[in-house]
């Protein structure tokens, strides 16, 4: 948990920080990559705000072998967003009867509120406390229109948790503990580039995001969120991924294409190679639409106003624009490009008749502790 990630020398491993009143951060160097390892201090460990964003993978997470504990059948690799973000406040007090959430003003009520109450359990029973929370949380994009809204919400209030709660957890620990809340989220602890190690234990132990690159290995690059529908779509990831597990015949050799991609994209990635990155993203992204289709009856998230963005990609490509899209489970499709291209893409991409709006967003950070409460 950090308040601001300061400039180090790369050649540093040391513990650099103590922020000011209850996070420490320390920078370590993993290979040649700086690696941020944060570990929470509350000293006030009743109620806590934190900030996270979405991630959006570069190679997608699409079926799990643990239902109940979320463990995934496959590895998955992500890039967290700057500006998009998700503010949680969590407190915890002998004065609450219930624990009692809200999400953008609304109140959560019955197996929405039980997922709630599970993570609240696990934190509680690790803290050795039995005080009722208080939880309120804000996005401040679309929910449930594969933006990945789940990620950022569930990586803010997993921390905001663990730090009301007065837990000293590594991120790591964070990441296990998000995953049981959304898959996704495991993958919003960290900032930059995240792989999620589907690890091989059943207690799912092994199994929790790693940070691969931070957002500083490849600050050029950037992902234009083309927003074409901020409806809820009629099935959550959650259903569609168990449909795709339980009837499509393809979702075999989706496992066992996972890896591959996985480390085709990692070490694109790592070489800050878009030419060689973009291609297998796409190509993944596509797969998992592929196999989603396949299922019985078949789920399909693209609209006419998507293929219709998927057009205008292939064509900045025809144009020698370095361009490709991902699609997650919704209708919008998010562009990877650089920098230099980026306001020419979203510009052109929000011409695209159906296209409400474009975001661009370049790596962003980890979960972030705040000073401002939401109550
Ligand atoms: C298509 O993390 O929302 O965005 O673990 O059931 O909560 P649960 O699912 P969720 O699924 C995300 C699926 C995806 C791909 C990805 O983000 O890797």
């Amino acid at each position: 948990m950090r308040r601001a990630v300061p400039r180090v020398p790369d050649v540093l491993a040391i513990p650099f920080t103590r922020a000011p009143s209850c996070a420490r951060s320390w920078l370590a160097l993993c290979g040649k990559y700086r690696l941020e390892i944060s570990v929470l201090t509350p000293t006030n460990p009743t109620k806590a705000t934190t900030q996270a964003h979405p991630n959006i993978a570069l190679i997608k997470y699409w079926g799990k072998r643990d239902t109940a504990l979320f463990l995934p059948q496959t590895p998955s690799l992500s890039m967290t967003l700057s500006g998009l973000s998700a503010k949680t406040t969590v407190e915890f007090s002998t004065a609450f009867k219930a624990d009692r959430v809200e999400l953008d003003g609304q109140s959560v009520q019955g197996r929405e509120l039980e997922r709630f109450t599970m993570l609240l359990d696990r934190v509680r029973g690790l803290a050795g406390i039995s005080e009722r929370a208080r939880i309120a949380s804000r996005n401040d994009f679309p929910k449930a229109a594969g933006l990945a809204s789940s990620a950022a919400g569930g990586a803010a209030l997993t921390s905001a948790t663990a730090l009301a709660a007065g837990l000293d957890l590594s991120a790591h620990e964070l990441s296990r503990l998000a995953r049981q809340f959304s898959g996704s989220a495991c993958r919003s602890i960290e900032g930059g580039f995240c792989e999620w190690q589907k690890g091989v234990r059943s207690d799912g132990e092994d199994s929790f995001a790693v940070q691969i690159a931070p957002s500083t290995h490849w600050p050029e690059l950037r992902m234009v969120v083309t927003i074409c529908s901020e409806a809820k779509k009629a099935m959550s990831s959650r259903l569609a991924m168990q449909h795709s597990v339980d009837t499509s015949p393809f979702f075999e050799g989706w496992v066992r294409q996972v890896d591959l991609d996985l480390e085709l994209a990692r070490s694109a990635l790592l070489a800050r190679d878009l030419d060689a990155l973009g291609p297998i993203v796409e190509t993944n992204a596509c797969r998992m639409h592929a196999v989603a289709m396949g299922a019985h009856p078949p789920t399909i998230y693209l609209k006419p106003v998507t293929l219709e963005v998927i057009e205008a990609v292939h064509g900045f490509r025809r144009d020698g624009i370095q361009a490709w899209f991902t699609l997650d489970a919704g209708p919008n499709p998010v562009v990877l490009c650089l920098d230099t291209d980026a306001a020419c893409v979203a510009q052109a991409l929000s011409a695209v008749p159906g296209v409400l709006r474009t975001v661009t967003a370049s790596p962003g950070e980890g979960a972030t502790l705040l000073d401002e409460h939401l109550f």
